[in-house]
């Protein structure tokens, strides 16, 4: 049965905007996550903690954590790979962090530089000092239908991976289809074998539209009862680390699927697609959401 209500995570300003070779101004950042808030999102991913050697774009995570504007009851997150990145994030006040592993060791390698084993193990101290400082950690699960270096992935990997972070104290799970290769049903065979290791309400579903299927995808998740959703406005992004990947699903395309199934998530969608209008102009790319480009042209 599909899911009352539906909380979507918007990662624009961070998966989104992570990839873009060219510097983009931290007021224009400032100004996208702000935009959102206004739209009605009440959870943003801002900014990512990690190293500028890695990913430069990011590199101005602690003017974007300390210069943002907060609204009432929306949440600033940010990706924290390490301890180092913690600290810093703690710094700035975050109120929520996330840890990223994969359910593949080639991929894990190219994008945090160790093992899936080594990467669980960094992450306890992570959480650990995450519970002491009373914020939340959310866990990231990349490659969960496919792998760039490794092709296919078996579910129970998924499945293994998501379970050892909820069971470290991640109070969320978000699945990752970094390359966007996956289609319902092997979506539905993913989540059918992580659900049995972790609750479904624990589970998000964070989807790449690199093959056109990511909203297809959500509604397969979304009947099986998926309540948490990634997205990015205008589907802006790509990883760096995984050559070829488009965005993420475009968060107006699915506030849009969403309306009409008649589940809620209290975002004005006219404003969320003004926003994708905006943003994509700001740093000249193209609106990679459906439904933006069509209420643009009204
Ligand atoms: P490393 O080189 O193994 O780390 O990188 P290290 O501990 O050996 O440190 C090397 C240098 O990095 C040192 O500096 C550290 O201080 C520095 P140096 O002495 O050389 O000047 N360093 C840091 N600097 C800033 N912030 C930090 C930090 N940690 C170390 N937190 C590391 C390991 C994880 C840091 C590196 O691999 C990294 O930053 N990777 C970034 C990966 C990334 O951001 N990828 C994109 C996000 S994941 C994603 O997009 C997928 C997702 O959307 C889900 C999906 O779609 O599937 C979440
Ligand atoms: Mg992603």
């Amino acid at each position: 049965a599909f899911p009352k209500q539906v909380r979507l995570v918007e990662v624009g300003p961070r998966d989104g905007l992570q990839n873009e070779s060219t510097p983009i101004a931290t007021r224009t950042k400032l100004e996208l996550i702000d935009r959102l808030g206004a739209a009605g999102i009440r959870y943003i991913e801002a900014a990512s903690f990690v190293s500028p050697k890695w990913v430069p774009q990011m590199a101005d995570h602690h003017e974007v954590m300390t210069g943002l504007t907060r609204r009432d009851g929306v949440t600033y997150a940010a990706l924290t790979p390490n301890l180092k990145g913690l600290e810093a994030a703690l710094e700035c006040g975050v109120e929520e962090v996330a840890v990223f592993g994969a359910a593949s060791e080639a991929f894990s390698r190219k994008n945090i530089n160790c093992s899936v084993a080594e990467s669980l193990a960094r992450f306890e101290p992570v959480l650990e000092r995450a519970r002491e400082a009373g914020v939340r950690v959310r866990g990231y699960v990349s490659c969960v239908l496919g792998c760039p270096y490794e092709g296919e992935i078996a579910p129970a990997k998924v499945a293994e991976v998501s379970k050892a972070l909820h069971d470290m104290g991640c109070y969320e799970v978000s699945l990752g289809d970094t390359i966007g290769t996956g289609t319902p049903l092997t979506a539905k065979r993913m989540l059918e074998a992580v659900s049995r290791d972790v609750p479904m309400e624990k589970l998000a579903a964070h989807f790449h539209d690199t093959y056109g299927q990511a909203i297809a995808n959500l509604y397969a998740v979304l009947e099986e009862g998926i309540a948490v959703v990634d997205s990015s406005v205008a589907g802006l992004g790509g990883c760096p680390y995984a050559k070829g990947a488009s965005g993420n699903v475009a968060s107006e395309d699915v506030v849009y699927l969403l309306n009409g199934l008649g589940i809620e998530t209290g975002i004005d969608l006219d404003a969320l697609a003004d926003t994708g209008t905006w943003i994509t102009h700001a740093i000249g790319r193209p609106n990679r959401s459906k439904v933006g480009v069509a209420l643009a042209a009204r």
